[in-house]
């Protein structure tokens, strides 16, 4: 579907950098189409507010937080990992209809190096911390890779509810247990937002006893190293933060609408990292 007019629909919304991502990618395949811009939608409005957009000629919007739930509410159609989500976060809307899609997983799964997912996730203990939106979409990655799947969460009926959810036969991690399962995880992502705000620590794990093949995921890609990050690092651990993960999705995104595969340039990735 050839699209005009794109779009990052948020609440708040200003801080995104999809805009810079999708533009990137604009300008540099010089395409015919107006810049990629960023809206605020207010969740009391919203499908007022999107029918707005699409009126004034939007055929795709990315959607972030609070809004993923509310566009899959109101998609006409969705794609299958949406449905097990219940979260879209790339929305087309045409004169007929609104689909629906659900970009994190594959951006997550398109964020590893293949030795990473054959060393270190399939058919390997891999732990999640935290069991928010992303969890959601980072547990069904991992299920989907073949790891063994664990999360652990502050509030751990959340954890119970997300793993029913998504129908996996795994359970949540307890507090008691936390340390000895990450000591035997091969893979550890946190999801959590701790650590994202200035001066936050991320003591949820204990560094000290992690196998040193373990690799660490931080989704929190601002900070460049997170708190988390920094402890694995220190500890020499293999060690990602989440903007490849932000990149990836962006890029599922840009195909759907523009037919286009694009690539992640290290010139991009320096890019983002400049900002
Ligand atoms: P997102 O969409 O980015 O996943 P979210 O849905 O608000 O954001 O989820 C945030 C996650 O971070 C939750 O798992 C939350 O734990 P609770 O479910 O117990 O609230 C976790 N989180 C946030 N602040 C935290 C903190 N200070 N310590 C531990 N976990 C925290």
């Amino acid at each position: 579907m050839a699209t005009d007019r794109t779009a990052v629909i948020g609440f708040p919304v200003d801080h995104s950098l999809s805009p810079i991502i999708h533009n990137h990618w604009i300008k540099e395949l010089g395409l015919d189409t107006k810049p990629y811009e960023k809206i605020n939608v207010d969740p009391n409005k919203f499908e007022e507010q999107i029918n707005n957009l699409k009126a004034e000629g939007y055929g795709g919007l990315n959607v972030t937080v609070p809004l993923k739930e509310l566009a899959f509410s109101i998609s006409d159609e969705t794609s299958g990992v949406s449905k097990k989500l219940k979260s879209v976060n790339t929305l087309s809307l045409n004169s007929e209809k609104i689909n629906g899609d659900n970009t994190d997983a594959v951006g997550f799964i398109n964020s590893l190096d293949e030795k990473t997912i054959e060393n270190n996730i399939a058919n390997k203990k891999t732990l999640v911390l935290g069991a928010g939106g992303s969890a959601r979409s980072v547990v069904h990655a991992l299920n989907e890779l073949g790891g063994h799947v664990r999360l652990f969460n502050r509030t751990l009926e959340k954890a119970r509810i997300l793993l029913d959810d998504l129908s996996i036969n795994s359970s949540p991690v307890g507090a008691e247990e936390l340390d000895d399962y990450a000591n035997s995880s091969s893979f550890i992502v946190n999801t959590t937002s701790l650590g994202q705000k200035a001066g936050e620590h991320n003591n949820i794990l204990r560094f000290e006893n992690i196998e040193m093949e373990t690799f660490i995921y931080d989704l929190i890609y601002n900070p460049k190293r997170s708190s988390f990050l920094e402890q694995a690092e220190a500890k020499g651990l293999k060690v990602q933060n989440g903007l490849r993960m932000l990149i990836e999705q962006a890029a599922c995104s840009f195909q759907i609408w523009h037919e286009i595969k694009v690539g992640v340039s290290e010139e991009l990735m320096s890019l983002l990292e400049s900002v």
